[in-house]
C-alpha cells in the first residue's frame, strides 16, 4: 500500500490493533480516528465533525492548527530542524530568557524537554540531587507519564504497568476521601499517613503531586 493512500476510519482502527503496543490505548470500543483539525473542531476521515473538548488532553490550547504557531514552525523548519543540544541556537537561549523574566522569584534557568514525561523525570533527578534522598510519594490518582520511572509514579492503576519505586498515599481531597471524613480532619488524617510513611524510610523526601486531573482522572465532587 503506497504511503498516499488514504486510509478509512476502520482501516486505522484496524491497523492500529495490528501494529501498535495494546498499552497505546484509545477511547472507546469503536475508537475515533481524527483526520484534520481546525479551531475548535477536529474531522474524521470520512468528514465528520466534532467540536473538541478534549483538545490533546488540554494541550492544544490555542486551537487546532493555529495559524500563527504553524507559521513559527514553518519558519523554524525550514531554516534548521536539529543541532543537539550540544551547539546553543538563538531560538532556545530567547524562549530561556523569556521565561526567567516571567517566573516567579529567583527562578531564572530552565531546561527543555519534548514530552511531560521528560519534564517529570527532570524534576525527580533534580529533587534526589537536591535531597540526597531516593523517597517519593505520589498521590493517588495520579498520572505522571510512560517512562518505567513515571509509571512508578503513578498512583493510578490502568496506568501503572509495573513500577519500581514510590509510594502511593491518599489524595487529600474531600471530593475522594477514602475514609469519608468531611474536609480539614480529612487533609490532617492524610497528612499524619504520609508523615508515618515518611518515618518508615530515611525521614525525607520528595513530595509530587499530579494527581485527579488530565490523565489521572476527573472527580464529580459529591453533592
Ligand atoms: C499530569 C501529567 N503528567 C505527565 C504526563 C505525561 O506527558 P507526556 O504524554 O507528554 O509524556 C501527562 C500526560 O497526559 C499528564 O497528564
Amino acid at each position: 500500500m503506497s504511503n498516499s493512500q488514504k486510509l478509512s476510519s476502520k482501516e486505522i482502527n484496524e491497523k492500529h490493533k495490528e501494529y501498535l503496543f495494546p498499552s497505546v490505548a484509545n477511547y472507546y470500543k469503536e475508537p475515533l480516528p481524527i483526520d484534520r483539525g481546525e479551531g475548535m473542531y477536529v474531522y474524521t476521515p470520512e468528514g465528520e465533525k466534532y467540536l473538541d473538548f478534549f483538545g490533546g488532553i488540554l494541550t492544544v490550547s490555542v486551537g487546532h492548527c493555529n495559524p500563527k504557531v504553524n507559521e513559527k514552525i514553518s519558519e523554524q523548519v525550514n531554516k534548521l530542524q536539529h543541532t543537539s543540544t550540544l551547539y546553543p541556537t538563538e531560538n532556545i537561549v530567547k524562549l530561556a530568557e523569556k521565561l526567567a523574566e516571567i517566573t516567579p522569584g529567583e527562578l531564572k534557568k530552565s531546561y527543555f524537554t519534548s514530552s511531560g514525561t521528560e519534564a517529570d523525570e527532570t524534576a525527580v533527578f533534580l529533587a534526589k540531587h537536591f535531597t540526597g534522598n531516593q523517597e517519593l510519594i505520589v498521590l493517588r490518582h495520579s498520572y505522571s507519564g510512560r517512562s518505567l520511572l513515571a509509571m512508578s509514579m503513578t498512583g493510578h492503576a490502568p496506568w501503572r504497568h509495573g513500577g519500581l519505586w514510590a509510594w502511593v498515599s491518599s489524595s487529600s481531597s474531600t471530593f475522594s476521601c477514602l475514609i469519608s471524613q468531611p474536609w480539614k480532619i480529612c487533609c490532617y488524617r492524610c497528612a499524619v499517613r504520609v508523615r508515618s510513611r515518611l518515618r518508615i524510610k530515611s525521614g525525607r523526601g520528595t513530595f509530587w503531586s499530579a494527581w485527579a486531573c488530565r490523565t489521572g482522572l476527573i472527580i464529580c465532587p459529591a453533592n
